[in-house]
């Protein structure tokens, strides 16, 4: 038996060298870390089991057969992360670059599927040259076989992929389909054709970084919700992720331990600045209602207009969705729309109740918008809020203007309680310009048109810029002092907590994308 044993052991130490020592050594110099080594910092200690140790490629072309290495370039398996079942594939870079054969798709789809039946986040940590080249369709097949997977296990247990080098052509799409990206700055790259193939085609000069590094794509195109500065940032930021969230869409999030104390927030009253249209950080409102130091914002630096996020409310984990007074006024654009969408739909997938603060003066006007369907991608935000079931709350801190008050989780899309605070100002649009449109005649026939147009300014103003014309219809179920926002939220989630909502039958809505 002992020598049967060494035999294993020798096996055993054989997949734990991955590509070698010299590839170990150059993916260091790189500023990178080894599969293993990623896993190691991400799992709780000792708790990773792996799963096809000794698997090998079958390919025999180009003298493969005689290049083996037990694993194939991807360490798989399951472990914890605070105590909580986890499913994680790593790609090796050090064999055959981390390219994706047969095999290796098979040992990842393997551990989806445990993932899938079981109810349990999946995390994978791509670095893979794409597919093996020596393999050719099957290891196309093999990334539809995951594109599947993802999609299927879409809204049914998070998903969540840390880009740590390459990442490109069909590979980025199996990340594109899960619900969040973290991009390691530097050391990392997504694109569906890389520079050289950019050069030939578009004839435009572009680096790796430009084309589709961490920055890039944090802040351009949004592919990425997180950019982070190195491997253990990216790590750690996986592991506060998945606090806020529940194992699977049957569960809800775990909760912290919460005591009830004086919950009157003083410096709210004095938040807003005395000037309507003078801008503030809706970050520092959160950072007041929220449970201390809670907040982990997502698509910080895209769309900047939007802040979402995670945060704790009494230790219970939800999700906000605030317009940001601080860029380009809080107005809606395609961006943000997209930005928000996607946010509220992972949110009500996985039982995460919604918050939303509300100061928006409508949707930003011009061609680039139009042209760039603002209409569709507005609807995306509209039809996320109305379609989600989970408890929801907003909270109008000032402007509410226009079809974007609708949008924002109005009482009239199915939100379950919108407050105001004595700020808000809930209209069609901002008393200045409703002025100029529906007296026109009368300020234009005046004797001194700019002091009859600031007469009707302030008419106008008077009636409709404050909470209490919605408050008497019920939209707004009350007007609450800033200071009370906190303790008024707590109680309402609380209220909420076993909300049920049946929406009609259907196979899947079809949201305009
Ligand atoms: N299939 C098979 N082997 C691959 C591979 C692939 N797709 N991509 C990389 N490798 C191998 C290399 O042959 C090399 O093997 P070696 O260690 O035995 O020399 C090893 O992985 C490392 O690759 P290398 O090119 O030396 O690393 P790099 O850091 O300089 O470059 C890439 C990384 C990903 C930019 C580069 O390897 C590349 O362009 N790969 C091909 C990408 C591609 O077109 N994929 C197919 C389409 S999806």
């Amino acid at each position: 038996m002992n020598k049967k044993i060494a035999l294993l052991q020798q096996k055993r130490d054989e997949a734990l060298k991955g590509g070698g020592e010299q590839r170990i050594e150059s993916q260091h110099k790189k500023g990178k870390l080894t599969a293993r080594e990623r896993l190691h910092f991400l799992l709780d200690e000792g708790s990773f089991e792996e799963i096809g140790m000794l698997v090998t490629h079958r390919s025999v072309d180009f003298g493969m057969q005689k290049e083996q290495y037990p694993g194939d370039g991807v360490v798989t398996g399951y472990g914890t992360v605070n105590g909580r079942t986890v499913y994680v594939f790593s790609q090796d870079f050090t064999v055959f670059g981390g390219s994706l054969s047969e095999t290796h798709a098979e040992k990842i789809c393997r551990i989806m599927d445990l993932a899938l039946q079981n109810g349990a986040p999946v995390i994978g940590l791509n670095d893979s040259g794409g597919a093996r080249i020596q393999e050719g369709v099957v290891s196309l097949g093999g990334y539809a076989d995951i594109f599947y997977r993802n999609t299927l296990a879409s809204g049914v247990v998070p998903q969540l992929s840390a880009i740590m080098g390459p990442c490109a052509g069909g590979a980025v799409y199996s990340p594109a389909i899960t619900d969040f990206i973290l991009m390691v700055e530097h050391t990392s790259y997504m694109f569906v054709t890389g520079p050289g193939v950019v050069k030939t085609v578009t004839h435009e000069q572009v680096t790796s970084e430009e084309l589709g590094g961490a920055g890039t794509h944090a802040t351009k195109s949004g592919v990425t919700h997180f950019a982070c500065a190195n491997e253990i940032q990216a790590l750690d930021r996986l592991k506060q992720l998945l606090s806020y969230m529940p194992q699977n869409c049957e569960e809800s999030a775990p909760s912290l331990p919460y005591e009830a104390a004086d919950e009157r927030r003083e410096k709210l009253d004095d938040i807003l600045p005395e000037n309507v249209s003078h801008p503030y950080d809706v970050r520092e409102v959160i950072g007041e209602v929220i449970d201390e130091g809670t907040f982990l914002e997502v698509h910080k630096d895209f769309a900047e207009n939007i802040v979402v996020g995670f945060a704790r409310l009494a230790g219970k984990s939800i999700g906000i969705v605030a317009n940001q007074p601080a860029f380009l006024a809080g107005v809606l654009d395609n961006h943000s729309s997209v930005k928000g969408a996607r946010f509220v739909r992972f949110c009500d997938s996985f039982n995460i109740p919604l918050l939303v603060f509300e100061d928006v003066p409508g949707f930003l006007p011009g061609t680039d918008q139009e042209w760039n369907a603002i209409i569709t991608n507005g609807a995306k935000l509209l039809y996320a809020f109305c379609e989600a079931t989970v408890p929801r709350i907003t909270v109008i801190t000032r402007k509410a203007y226009g079809g974007a008050y609708d949008v924002m989780n109005s009482k009239h899309i199915g939100a379950d309680m919108n407050y105001a605070w004595p700020s808000a100002e809930i209209a069609v649009m901002g008393a200045k310009g409703a002025a100029e449109i529906i007296f026109k005649r009368e300020i234009s026939a005046a004797a001194d048109p700019q002091a009859r147009w600031i007469e009707k300014e302030k008419e106008y103003s008077d009636i409709f810029a404050n909470p209490y014309r919605a408050a008497e219809r019920g939209f707004i179920d009350e007007v609450i002092e800033p200071s009370q926002t906190r303790a008024k939220l707590i109680r309402a989630f609380k209220m909420l907590e076993n909300k049920v909502v049946n929406n009609p039958r259907k196979k899947h809505g079809n949201i305009p994308l």
